[in-house]
């Protein structure tokens, strides 16, 4: 396309994203569009996200904090906005998402590659996990190729090693100003990521309820209440253990 000819709806392909909205309800129930669009702009999200992971990671590989900071305070927007479109979800009242819920058929947020991708890159690594994917037969290529990747928490350790510096001196000496903000940025995320868990499984339990099972064949929000506290960053919490624990 000449650069005459791109404008607005031409860039963003505006035709097609706007055609991408099927409800599949029959009459369409008046509420299933944004349902649709709550989940599709959460994907369009964590696309972006692994995206900037991409960056985060080679800026970690080569010693750049000052970037990788940059690219965490980014990360660590996206996160927090990802999780306050959930609230859209909050005015769907159960009566009516249980008037079209049977048109999903056996869909699930369970079965999102890019989440999982999400969660791989970041450092979760567990046979449970390792197990829940397994379930779905082949890892999509997303995954494997996250999981492929060291940590993110392997890839900071890193950087902190090269620079001769200890995880606890980045919190004890104050000449690690960068380095310490970092490190607080990488939990920042860990805790807006466990928000999203913990603001889904509220979602889920005000619509479906605290014991009805979920699409996807999971104990609905008893087993998501479960993910809440999985960690990304044991190193980052183990510290603080020890600074403490020295008195
Ligand atoms: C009406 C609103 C929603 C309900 C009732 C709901 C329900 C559930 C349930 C019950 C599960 C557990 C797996 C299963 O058995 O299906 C689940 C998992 C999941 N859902 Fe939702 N969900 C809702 C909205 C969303 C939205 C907007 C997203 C955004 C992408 C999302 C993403 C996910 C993801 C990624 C998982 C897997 C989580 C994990 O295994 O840790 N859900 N959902």
């Amino acid at each position: 396309m000449s650069h005459d000819e791109i404008s607005y709806p031409t860039y963003l392909e505006l035709g097609t994203l706007l055609s991408l909205q099927k409800p599949q309800s029959k009459p369409e129930h008046p509420d299933e569009l944004l349902f649709i669009v709550v989940h599709q702009a959460s994907e369009l999200w964590f696309k972006v996200l692994l995206h900037e992971f991409d960056t985060l990671i080679a800026r970690l590989g080569e010693g750049d904090a000052q970037g990788s900071l940059t690219s965490m305070q980014r990360i660590n927007t996206l996160v927090e906005l990802v999780s306050t479109e959930l609230s859209a979800l909050d005015t769907l009242p159960p009566q009516r998402f249980m008037q079209f819920r049977g048109y999903l058929g056996r869909s699930s947020g369970s079965q999102s590659a890019q989440f999982r991708a999400i969660e791989a890159t970041s450092g979760l690594r567990d046979p449970h996990f390792m197990a829940a994917l397994k379930e779905h037969g082949e890892l999509p290529p997303i995954v494997a190729r996250a999981i492929e990747r060291p940590t993110l928490q392997t890839l900071f350790l890193q950087l902190l090693e090269r620079q001769g510096v200890a995880l606890e001196a980045v919190y004890t000496e104050p000449q690690h100003g960068l380095l310490h903000m970092l490190a607080e940025s990488l939990l920042a995320y860990e805790q807006g990521f466990a928000r999203w868990r913990f603001l889904h499984v509220q979602l889920v339990e005000r619509i479906i309820g605290p014991d009805t099972g979920g699409t996807g064949g999971t104990l609905g929000a008893k087993y998501l209440a479960k993910t809440v506290n999985q960690r990304f960053f044991p190193e980052l919490w183990a510290v603080r253990a020890r600074l403490y624990g020295r008195g």
